[in-house]
């Protein structure tokens, strides 16, 4: 795929500082306003915006290459280079092998399929061990796996005054029959960063493998599946600035052992056994897209080569998550400084991601995200966010959070305007 134009409208510096200014203008919906405010977007950890490049490599595709796969003729080998070139990119961006890479609806999607696939290998004596900390996309499908093979879930608890989860359980919960271990990279409730990769030694001691769900991470983060010691890893590029679509690796380990529901209509190499039916071309274009988007926030155009990814992707999250600290420090001190206000998480400089969940005394979280629409076009979330088991264990009842999560375009004077929004609404 040719590369974008992008880099060179980025005006990355030679050190490690990131600008929110220098990207802004590439996201047309931060023209967006509400009620006379430029809209300043907190919900990215429900969905980035999109930078037109993305957008642009959407159109290309559906306008001058749409058509389906495997055919004699010029947009069918088209679009199946774009397939191929989208696989490599993300196989650069989770740090593993590009037939590896499965695309599916999105990642509950692509992780209730995996499961379907592990059930013929699962028994009654074998166990599963997931967390409290995890969206339920990472936990329901495992539960039903246990139901319908007999097999047993090892749920490891967080500790609810730090968000963090508790790595000592997961020393107990893994034995002689645990099978698979599904932990989050990062909680999309509260931002923790859980240490996934001191998990693998534990693993290898009895022979489990290791599910990550990065779909909170990937944003934040610089994702490596090796360096994590993961086995499968999902995530889903909507939340990365790409389109709605999931993605999933799996290691060439586990794909020789999957049984996936063989349907004619599913490809047959690699990991498209997991793949069902046709694909969405143009998110598949897009997603790339977004891949080439975070690389260019490295520094450089790329070359188009099947290398040159990765460095650049390093380069982009060293600068991606310098500024995330500086974020976080911003964000967590500002709302623990509203008084009133409870922060749940690890502390503003902590190990996490710029995402934080907190109540309003007096006020639910809806009627807190509604106000700050309203009033200051400050777009934030509430609820639960599928992360039930944190919202139970909150005890923060059934109205759930408030949720504002920072990404690469938020500026200082969004997050200020952020806080004084919510010091206005407490009573
Ligand atoms: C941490 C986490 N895991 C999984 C999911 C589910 O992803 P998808 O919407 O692609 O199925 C989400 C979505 O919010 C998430 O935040």
């Amino acid at each position: 795929m040719s590369n974008p134009p992008f880099a060179a409208r980025v005006h990355v510096p030679a050190d490690r500082t990131f600008d929110p200014a220098s990207v802004r203008p590439l996201f047309p919906a931060l023209e967006r306003r509400q009620n006379g405010h430029p809209v300043a977007y907190f919900d990215g950890p429900g969905g980035t915006q999109v930078p037109s490049l993305v957008v642009d490599a959407m159109r290309d595709y559906l306008l001058r290459h749409n058509a389906n796969t495997h055919w004699a003729y010029p947009a069918s080998a088209e679009t199946d280079e774009i397939i191929s070139a989208s696989k490599r990119a993300l196989g650069a961006f989770v740090g593993g092998a590009s037939d590896g890479i499965a695309f599916g609806a999105n990642m509950t999607s692509l992780l209730y399929h995996f499961t379907r696939a592990l059930a013929p290998a699962i028994s009654a004596d074998d166990e599963i061990v997931t967390t409290r900390l995890d969206h339920q996309a990472n936990i329901a499908p495992w539960v039903r796996l246990a139901r319908e093979t007999g097999a047993t879930v090892r749920p490891i608890p967080f500790d609810v005054r730090t968000g963090m989860l508790d790595m000592a359980a997961f020393a107990d919960a893994i034995g002689p029959r645990t099978r698979w271990i599904a932990v989050g990279a990062a909680s999309n409730a509260l931002g923790t960063i859980n240490d996934v990769a001191s998990l693998r030694p534990l693993a290898d001691e009895v022979g489990a493998r290791i599910l990550v769900d990065a779909v909170h991470y990937a944003a934040h983060h610089r994702l490596d599946a090796r360096r994590m010691g993961a086995d499968v890893v999902a995530c889903s590029p909507y939340k990365f600035y790409g389109p709605h679509l999931g993605v999933m690796w799996v290691s060439a380990e586990v794909l020789a052992e999957l049984d996936p529901a063989r349907l004619p209509c599913a490809g047959s190499v690699g990991a498209e056994v997991l793949e069902t039916g046709t694909l969405s071309h143009e998110g598949i274009a897009g997603a790339a897209a977004a891949v080439e988007f975070l690389a260019g926030l490295g520094g450089g155009p790329g070359d188009g080569s099947d290398g040159e990814f990765a460095p650049r992707l390093d380069a982009a999250f060293a600068r991606l998550e310098a500024r995330g600290d500086e974020v976080a420090r911003r964000m967590g001190e500002g709302l623990a400084a509203i008084p009133g206000v409870r922060v749940y998480g690890p502390p503003a400089d902590g190990v996490r991601t710029t995402t934080f969940g907190f109540t309003v005394p007096g006020r639910s979280s809806e009627e807190v995200t509604r106000r700050l629409a309203e009033d200051l076009g400050v777009f934030t979330s509430h609820g639960d966010f599928y992360a039930t088991t944190v919202i139970e264990d909150l005890g923060v009842g059934p109205d759930g959070l408030v949720r504002a999560g920072a990404a690469c375009f938020t500026t200082d004077e969004e997050i200020d305007r952020l806080l004084e929004g919510v010091e206005a609404l407490v009573r």
